[in-house]
Parts: structure tokens; sequence; C-alpha cells
């Protein structure tokens, strides 16, 4: 059964791009003509997925849902519906994933962290999907990071090499830093994961940083041997930082209206 289902986590509190989002979402700031969020929704409908449960919070869930309804559909994204739940408190990305569970059920899915938009022509989850053999295993986008990114990310503990960019892995820490890092393997807002990740969030208490974090549900994952990585040749485009926001319009721009513009 191919999976039909995406969770996008948005509900984090944004502090990096203050003073722009004191009122505005991070989700809804816009990267050239449209929403962030609205990426991540074109990247599942291109996946395939006809569910889309957006993770907002109290503020955002009626603008978000207003986003995608009023009108009408819009173009391209006819044959996904988009459905906004609310975190009512900030309290982490592993809760945030578990505040979808109702309406996943106990279907597989992709999750897409909206703050990562994928550079054009270079869409992952369909790799992730047939990695994950329609559903039957979690698998994790992962990036090579240099040093000063491995105390900034979630780094996976390898238990295989890396054959067709595949590998196993047994589990994974949030953010480890240069001496503690299992490998330079960094996890980059790209996931497939199978429903048992909804009990094992159910149970997991709060880590670094006092967030119930997604990583260590990746480890609990790791830990029972039902977990793939696979390499992304490409790092993803990081809007939920003033500086990623400018680069990222700047290279969406160049795809979109050509070198020219910048002449
Ligand atoms: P970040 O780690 O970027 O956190 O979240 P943030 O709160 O959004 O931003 P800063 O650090 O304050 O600037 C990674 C992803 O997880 C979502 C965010 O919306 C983002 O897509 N998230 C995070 C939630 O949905 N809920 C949370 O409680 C935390």
């Amino acid at each position: 059964m191919s999976i039909d289902v995406a969770v996008i986590p948005a509900a984090g509190r944004g502090t990096r791009m203050r003073p722009a989002t004191r009122v505005v979402p991070k989700a809804l700031l816009t990267v050239i003509d449209r929403p962030a969020i609205q990426y991540a929704v074109e990247e599942a409908a291109r996946a395939g997925a006809k569910e889309a449960v957006v993770v907002v919070d109290l503020d955002a869930g009626h603008l978000v849902a207003q986003h995608f309804s009023l009108d009408g559909a819009l173009p391209g994204l006819e044959d996904i519906q988009v459905r906004p739940v609310v975190q009512e408190e900030a309290l982490g990305l592993g809760h945030a994933v578990s505040e979808a569970a109702h309406m996943v059920g106990d279907r597989s899915f992709f999750c897409l962290l909206s703050d990562n938009i994928v550079r054009p022509g270079h869409d992952v989850l369909a790799s992730l999907g047939s990695g994950s053999r329609d559903g039957a295993v979690s698998v994790m986008c992962l990036r090579e990071l240099s040093d000063e990114f491995l105390s900034r990310y979630g780094v996976v503990i390898p238990d295989s090499d890396v054959v067709d960019g595949f590998l196993d892995l047994a589990g994974a820490v949030e953010k480890p830093g240069v001496k503690a890092a299992p490998s330079r393997f960094g996890l980059v807002g790209r996931y497939v994961f199978t429903p048992e990740v909804f009990s094992i969030l159910e149970k997991t208490s709060p880590g670094v940083g006092g967030e119930i974090q997604l990583t260590d549900a990746i480890q609990e994952l790791g830990k029972r041997g039902r977990l793939r990585g696979y390499v992304a040749g490409e790092s993803l485009l990081d809007v939920g930082t003033p500086e990623g926001l400018l680069i990222a319009s700047y290279e969406l721009g160049l795809d979109r209206y050509g070198p020219e513009l910048f002449e």
C-alpha cells in the first residue's frame, strides 16, 4: 500500500525569525509568492499524498485552513486535503507529531518540516517511500554534516554500510556535538514513519531543551531494528532563519525567473 498521508509540523515558536513572527506564524511567512507551508504541501502532493495534516498553533489554525480552502483549492493542490490540527503549547517537535496521531491512525506517513524547502527538482519523499517498502519500516532523510552542524541537528547511529543510498540505523542522538557524534549523518527534516512512532512518542519524556524530541522516538525505533536512512545528495533550504530565508528566496527565484533577474 502506498503512503497517502503527510504530517507537517508547523507550530514552533519561530524565535529565530523575530520580529517577523511576532504576529504572523513562521509557516505563513512568504517565500517569493507563497507561504512556506504551501511548499511543503505541494511537495507532499507530488509524492502522492492525498491528505496533509498540518500541526499549527492556536492562532494559525484558521489562517492555514483559509489559505488552502478560500475560493476552492489552490492550483496543483486539487487532489490533497489540508487538515490543520492544533498543538496548544510548543512542547517540542516530537509532541507536535504526536498531535497528528488521531488523524493518521494506523497508516504509515510522510513527515515534512515546513521550515525546510526542497530544492527544485530534488524531491526525496518518493525515495523515502520506496526505501520504506511501502511503509513497512521508518526511513530518515540524512545529510553529511560538517563539524559545526553536529551540535545543531539530530545525528544517527549507522548499523550498516551505505548501499544504493540506503543504510540500516541503530538509532539517533539529538544535537550530540563533534565529540559525541556517532556519525556525520544528520536528520534533515524529511521522514517516513510507521504508526508505531505514535505509541513510542506517548511514552517519550522531555529531552534536550526540555522538549519532547522526535529524535528520542527515532532512537527507540532504531533499538527495535525498524529504522533505515537515505542519504540525500542535496541539502534542503532552511527558511527558519533570516539568512536561510534570503538564500532560499535567491535560489528559488533563480529557478523561477532565471539568472537574468539578478543581472
Ligand atoms: P525548530 O527547531 O526550528 O523550532 O522546529 P521553532 O520553534 O520552529 O523555531 P525557533 O528555534 O524558535 O526559531 C522544527 C520544526 O518543528 C516544528 C516547527 O514548526 C518546525 O517546523 N515544531 C517545533 C512544532 O511544530 N512544535 C514544537 O513544539 C516545536
